[in-house]
């Protein structure tokens, strides 16, 4: 069967100063990530450029890192946005102790059901994916995704069939590439990590 190659977009100039929201564009390290992430990706075999299939969301800093790779079908999807955090938007986590203490606090008791105000939850992302899973399952040709750690998080926990309460807690490094092979039990797993 054919794999899914997932990553995060390329650092931005958000992440670099710790604030979740907005929609920021690319660091320089977040730039050289789009390179060598084209250049990754023209090296598979498994993923040859008059087939490939690349997604991204239509946030900038996801858009900028898809940009380099050459591809058959290039498509943006609002579901896969990242978390919307609503009255959060453009703050630190810090910020959001002191001046939200009880978001802060509600959101740590179930970080999976909790909902920014005016925002989302990850239950909200798992069912937005609906459809692109739907989509994804029903490709014949290889799909590489560069979306968000949120969104991302929920796309592993799909394909490795993970318990929905460990959702919010996967590992999604910045800068890594994330191969889900789908076998006939469950799904095996490849990372590369690039040096930016
Ligand atoms: O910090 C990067 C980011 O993608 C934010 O935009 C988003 O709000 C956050 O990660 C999601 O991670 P967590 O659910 O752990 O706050």
């Amino acid at each position: 069967p054919r794999p899914v190659y997932f990553t995060r977009h390329g650092e931005s100039i958000f992440n670099i100063h710790g604030l979740i929201g907005g929609d920021s564009s690319l660091s320089p390290k977040g730039e050289k990530f789009a390179d060598l992430l084209s250049l990754f990706i023209h090296n598979e075999p498994e993923l040859p450029p008059d087939q490939l299939n690349v997604w991204t969301s239509t946030m900038k800093r996801a858009r900028a890192t898809a940009a380099k790779i050459k591809c058959a079908r290039y498509v943006e999807w609002r579901s896969l946005r990242e978390i919307e955090v609503g009255v959060c938007d453009g703050l630190s986590y810090d910020q959001i102790r002191d001046n939200f203490p009880q978001e802060y606090k509600a959101r740590e008791m179930d970080k999976l059901r909790y909902r920014y105000p005016r925002g989302e939850s990850y239950m909200d992302i798992i069912s937005r994916l609906e459809s692109v899973i739907f989509e994804l399952e029903r490709q014949q040709a290889p799909v590489v995704i560069v979306a968000h750690q949120a969104v991302l998080r929920c796309l592993y926990a799909y394909f490795l069939d993970l318990p929905p309460e460990e959702v919010p807690y996967l590992a999604i490094p910045l800068h890594t590439v994330i191969k889900v092979t789908p076998k006939a039990y469950g799904c095996a797993e490849k990372r590369y990590k690039m040096m930016v």
